[in-house]
C-alpha cells in the first residue's frame, strides 16, 4: 500500500493513476479501523481501479465536551488492517494540511441536519460536511463508500453532493455487526465488559421493532413502544428513538418496507448510535 500525509503527494498519485485510465474509490475514516471500515474497502475496490482510504480526526465534527482528546489513534495497526484488504493509498493528513491557520470555510446544510444526531451534537454535521467536501476535492473519487452504520450522516453528504452537483457517485454500505449484534464502531473501545452488555439492548431492542413489523405491526407508537421497552430495561439512557422514511429521512406513522429505526444512547460516558432497515432481504 501507498502511503502520505501530503495534499501535493496525494494529487500527484491520483494524476498518475488517472493517467493510466484507472478509476478512483475512496473511503474516509478517523481510523481506529475495525471489519466495518474494511468492508467500505472491499465495496470500493469492486467499484473502482484504485481505492484512497483517509485516516483524519476531524476536530471540527467534535463538540466542546466529545472525545476528541481520547478518540483512538493507532495508526500501525489501521496501516496493516488497511494492507489486508489490499487498499492501494493511505491519506493521513496532519491538521494543519487541512485546516491551515488561513481556513475559514464552513459547509452547512439547513435540514437533513435537522432531528436526530443533529439535535444533540450542534455543529457536527456542519464538521462533517466540511471536512468530507475537502477531501472529496482533494481527492476526486469517481466512488465514495459511506457506511449506512452513520445513516443520517450518509443521508446528509447525498443531499450535499447532489445539491452542489459534484461528480461523484455517492455508496451505501451496509451496517456491519459483531458476533453478538452489537454494531461495530470506534467507540466500542471504550466499553467496559459489563457496559458492552448493556449496550446489546440497543441492536435488541431494534430487532425486536423488525420482527414485530415483520409479523405484521406497522403503527410507528406501537413499534417504538415494542423497542422502548427493551431499552428501559437495562442501563441505557436514551437520546432519540425515531421511526424515520430510510430514503429522506422524513418522520412516519406507519411502517413499510422504506422504514428504518434509528436510536442513540449513552452507557457510562460512551454515545452509542444504532438503526435497522425494515426492508425484508
Ligand atoms: P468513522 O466513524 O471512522 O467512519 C468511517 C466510515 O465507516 C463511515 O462511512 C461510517 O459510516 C463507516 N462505518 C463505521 N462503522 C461501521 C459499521 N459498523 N458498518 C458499516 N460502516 C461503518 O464517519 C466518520 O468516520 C467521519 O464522520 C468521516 C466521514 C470520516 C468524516 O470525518
Amino acid at each position: 500500500m501507498q502511503q502520505t500525509t501530503t495534499i501535493a503527494e496525494l494529487r500527484e498519485i491520483v494524476r498518475e493513476q488517472r493517467s493510466r485510465g484507472n478509476t478512483i474509490g475512496f473511503v474516509p475514516t478517523m481510523g481506529a479501523l475495525h471489519a466495518g471500515h474494511l468492508s467500505l474497502i472491499e465495496f470500493a475496490l469492486q467499484r473502482s481501479d484504485y481505492v484512497v482510504s483517509s485516516i483524519f480526526v476531524n476536530p471540527k465534527q467534535f463538540g466542546p465536551n466529545e472525545d476528541l482528546e481520547s478518540y483512538p489513534r493507532q495508526l500501525q495497526i489501521d496501516v496493516e488492517k488497511l494492507e489486508s484488504v489490499n487498499c492501494d493509498l493511505l491519506f493521513s493528513p496532519s491538521a494543519s494540511q487541512i485546516y491551515p491557520d488561513t481556513f475559514e470555510t464552513q459547509v452547512r446544510l439547513t435540514t437533513t441536519t435537522q432531528g436526530l444526531c443533529g439535535d444533540y451534537r450542534p455543529g457536527h454535521f456542519d464538521g462533517v460536511t466540511t471536512v468530507v467536501l475537502k477531501l472529496l476535492n482533494l481527492v476526486t473519487p469517481d466512488v465514495a463508500v459511506f457506511g449506512k452504520k452513520d445513516y443520517q450522516q450518509l443521508t446528509v453528504i447525498r443531499r450535499m453532493v447532489e445539491d452542489l452537483g459534484l461528480n461523484v457517485e455517492i455508496v451505501g454500505a451496509p451496517l456491519i455487526r459483531d458476533h453478538d449484534g452489537l454494531a461495530l464502531s470506534s467507540r466500542n473501545a471504550y466499553l467496559s465488559h459489563e457496559e458492552r452488555s448493556q449496550a446489546l439492548s440497543l441492536s435488541r431492542a431494534l430487532k425486536t421493532a423488525k420482527q414485530a413489523f415483520l409479523r405484521g405491526e406497522t403503527k410507528s407508537s406501537k413499534l417504538i413502544r415494542i423497542a422502548l421497552d427493551v431499552i428501559n430495561n437495562s442501563e441505557l439512557r436514551l437520546e432519540y428513538l425515531e421511526l424515520r422514511n430510510s430514503k429522506n429521512l422524513a418522520p412516519t406513522e406507519e411502517a413499510t418496507q422504506d422504514s428504518l429505526m434509528l436510536v442513540a444512547a449513552h452507557i457510562g460516558t460512551t454515545r452509542l448510535i444504532d438503526n435497522i432497515e425494515f426492508v425484508s432481504t
